[in-house]
């Protein structure tokens, strides 16, 4: 049979979804996304809108590709009460520790290592080249951008974004809810939700 998958959110990161899509052996892909305007998501049709994921529940996986947390956390909610349980992407160029743990709608993208016994939460996104070092727990909807690194034991709580080219040093914590900006340094616990940049970062929000 076919394998067939539904990605929500026809973005610039829905195109890299679709592309692991493919190198997994997706052969339909299809995209919904609540912008009518748009038809399609690089070579793939938007045939619909979240509102159309019943008619696709029964020979579709899922998998949402949405770059915020706190949306992509709202639709994961919602397939979840439709019962619609997503699948997990991994680029054939990832590599994971066979101990490593990970959740149901979370994607991980082309060169990114995740170590041993590291546990990722749903719908996290593991970006392009980062790496999760040795028994890291990254919670549900938590994005690591491109060329991040997080060293060994390190916490990262629930929606938390870690930006682009970040560097988080060993057995640390960060809390929920928190923005690290584009190639910051982080080398204490974070336990205050917020914005925080720079080397070593500052909260800003
Ligand atoms: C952290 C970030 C979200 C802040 O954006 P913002 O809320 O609009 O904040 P501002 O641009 O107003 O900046 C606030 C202050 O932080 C500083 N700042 C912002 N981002 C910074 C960064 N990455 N490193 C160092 N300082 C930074 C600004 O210079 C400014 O300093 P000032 O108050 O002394 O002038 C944004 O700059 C950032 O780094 N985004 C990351 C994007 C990313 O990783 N994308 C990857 C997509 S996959």
């Amino acid at each position: 049979m076919n394998k067939k998958i539904v990605i929500i959110g026809a973005s610039g990161h829905g195109k890299v979804i679709a592309d692991i899509a493919r190198l997994n052996g997706y052969e339909e892909i299809l995209f919904l996304d609540d912008d009518t305007s748009k038809r399609s998501c690089g070579r793939y049709p938007i045939v619909g809108t979240s509102k159309d994921i019943r008619q696709y529940k029964d020979d579709h996986d899922f998998i949402i590709a949405i770059g915020n947390n706190r949306i992509r956390e709202k639709i994961s909610d919602m397939l979840e009460r439709e019962n619609i349980k997503q699948t997990a992407l991994i680029h054939p160029s990832a590599v994971i520790d066979e101990t490593a743990m990970i959740k149901e709608g979370t994607v991980i993208m082309a060169n990114a290592v995740v170590n041993a016994e590291v546990q990722i939460g749903r719908s996290c996104i593991i970006n392009t080249a980062s790496s999760i070092d040795h028994e890291c727990v990254l919670e549900d909807y938590v994005h690591v951008s491109p060329g991040v690194h997080v060293a060994g034991t390190v916490t990262i709580g629930k929606s938390t974004w870690i930006g682009i080219g970040a560097t988080v040093i060993n057995n640390l914590s960060i809390c929920a809810n928190c923005m690290i900006g584009a190639g910051s340094t982080v080398i204490k616990d974070i336990k205050e939700e917020g914005t925080y940049v720079g080397s070593p970062i500052r909260k800003v929000r």
